[in-house]
């Protein structure tokens, strides 16, 4: 007995086949499919009705970006207020305060004592893509490293810092050039951290290095957690050859690692920090954040762009901050990390399909192998039990360059009831297959 999945159709239902269809007919195809076969009508908190009723635990969050859950009630009361008010004025015309208070907030919250400032877009590559052009126009410096399983993006240059080739770089060339890609030391690919620096100074001349542009836990890339030490050995490594420290918070920050940015969880300051998805609850909009010294640098206008800041998405980005805080969501977020690690372990004591469990907080996954010694990738394995979840009222995301991992982007708005309902689906199919 499930007490908030609740399949009243066989899946698809009617509906989302009569919508499917015209789907089929009428939506690019490069735009690709979608996990659920059903389409929503309705979300609230980690749940999601579909347009023929039936109910689903939604573990993928959309990618990430609903930390505080689908239609949190604050955020619509916000955006309802602001959708009355006015819907644009670009900044650059018509200034609001919302921006104001957001940069405000943002840059206060932001780690470490140097003074910053922040400039907002509207997705996560745009952020990636103009923290690139600030450190370049700042340190006058063509060069970008960035690390293998990493994901940026997908506009021209942040495609190309992108590791993976298919789907994201099909047929798309040519790419933008000075990108140098590094490997990513890790727990399960340790490096010495002078190995790296003499494959870093072999590949490209450390003095035209702009920036090193790092997730501080990988996304897409499959929840890689650096090995100990590494990020502060990256902010002495910068500091030595004038480089710029970039992370990329995309998809691991605005709480999920139990601390508000995700850097909060090593003992340093970044130069420029890139966050978007959780950050206005699924509205579009991006940040950078920026030691002042390095905005101070280049001119005014040189970066921005006609919907960046949006006041819709600015007032849902200021209730977001202000629920993380008011519901304890980083306290959360831990709770339900130790919780998913304890039932990952679990399946991993019971399943030898489990290979390892890894992450920080609630950003936590699961990586699903053939064969513990090898560590080959059991990639169909791991897309037949999203399957069977997503059969038995469970919407779960894949990562990883092999696409072997399952991964937790869940809202931190979900209860535990909910969660063991959603894990019990996921251990259950994980038998199955
Ligand atoms: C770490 C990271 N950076 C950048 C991006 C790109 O963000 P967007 O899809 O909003 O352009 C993503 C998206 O998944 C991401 O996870």
């Amino acid at each position: 007995m499930t007490k908030f999945i609740s399949l009243k159709t066989s899946l698809p239902g009617p509906k989302s086949q009569e919508i499917a269809k015209r789907r089929e007919k009428y939506i690019a195809k490069p735009m690709g499919s979608s996990l659920s076969p059903c389409y929503i009508a309705h979300g609230e908190g980690a749940l999601v009705t579909d347009v023929d009723g039936n109910q689903f635990i939604d573990l993928t969050g959309g990618w990430g970006c609903l930390a505080v859950g689908h239609t949190h009630k604050k955020v619509v009361a916000a955006v309802k207020d602001q959708a009355e008010k006015y819907l644009h004025t670009d900044f650059t015309a018509v200034p609001y305060e919302s921006l104001v208070e957001l940069a405000e907030k943002l840059v206060k919250l932001a780690p470490g004592n140097t003074p910053k400032a922040a400039a907002f877009f509207n997705s996560g590559a745009e952020a990636v893509e103009n923290a690139v052009k600030i450190a370049r126009a700042h340190t006058r410096r063509p060069a970008i490293i960035v690390f293998e399983n990493a994901f940026h993006g997908r506009t021209l240059l942040t495609m190309t810092m992108t590791h993976k080739a298919m789907p994201y770089k099909y047929h798309f060339g040519p790419f933008a050039p000075e990108i140098y890609r590094l490997p990513f030391p890790s727990p399960s690919h340790p490096m010495a951290n002078e190995d790296f620096e003499k494959i870093l100074v072999n590949t490209v001349t450390p003095e035209s290095v702009a920036a090193i542009v790092i997730e501080p836990i990988q996304g897409e890339g499959g929840f890689n957690v650096p090995q100990e030490g590494f990020l502060e050995y990256l902010r002495k490594l910068t500091d030595k050859y004038g480089m710029l420290l970039v992370t990329d918070e995309i998809q691991s920050g605005i709480g999920r690692t139990g601390k508000f940015f995700a850097i909060e969880n090593w003992d340093i300051e970044p130069d420029i920090i890139c966050l978007a998805k959780s950050l206005a609850a699924g509205l579009p909009l991006s940040a950078v954040i920026a030691k002042k010294e390095i905005t101070d640098s280049l001119p005014g206008g040189c970066i921005g762009g006609t919907y960046v800041g949006n006041p819709v998405a600015c007032r849902a980005a200021l209730e977001v901050i202000k629920i993380i805080k008011e519901e304890n969501l980083l306290g959360r977020a831990v709770k339900i990390g130790e919780k998913l690690k304890e039932r990952f372990l679990e399946m991993k004591d019971k399943y030898s399909l489990v290979g390892d469990v890894h992450g920080i907080g609630a950003m936590m996954a699961i990586e699903l192998v053939k064969d513990r010694k090898t560590k080959e990738p059991a990639t169909q394995e791991t897309a037949q039990i999203v399957q069977e979840c997503i059969k038995n009222g469970v919407f779960i995301a894949t990562a990883g360059i092999n696409k072997n991992l399952l991964r937790m982007l869940v809202s931190l708005e979900i209860t535990d009831e909910q969660l063991d309902e959603a894990l019990d689906v996921l251990e259950r199919a994980m038998g199955k297959v």
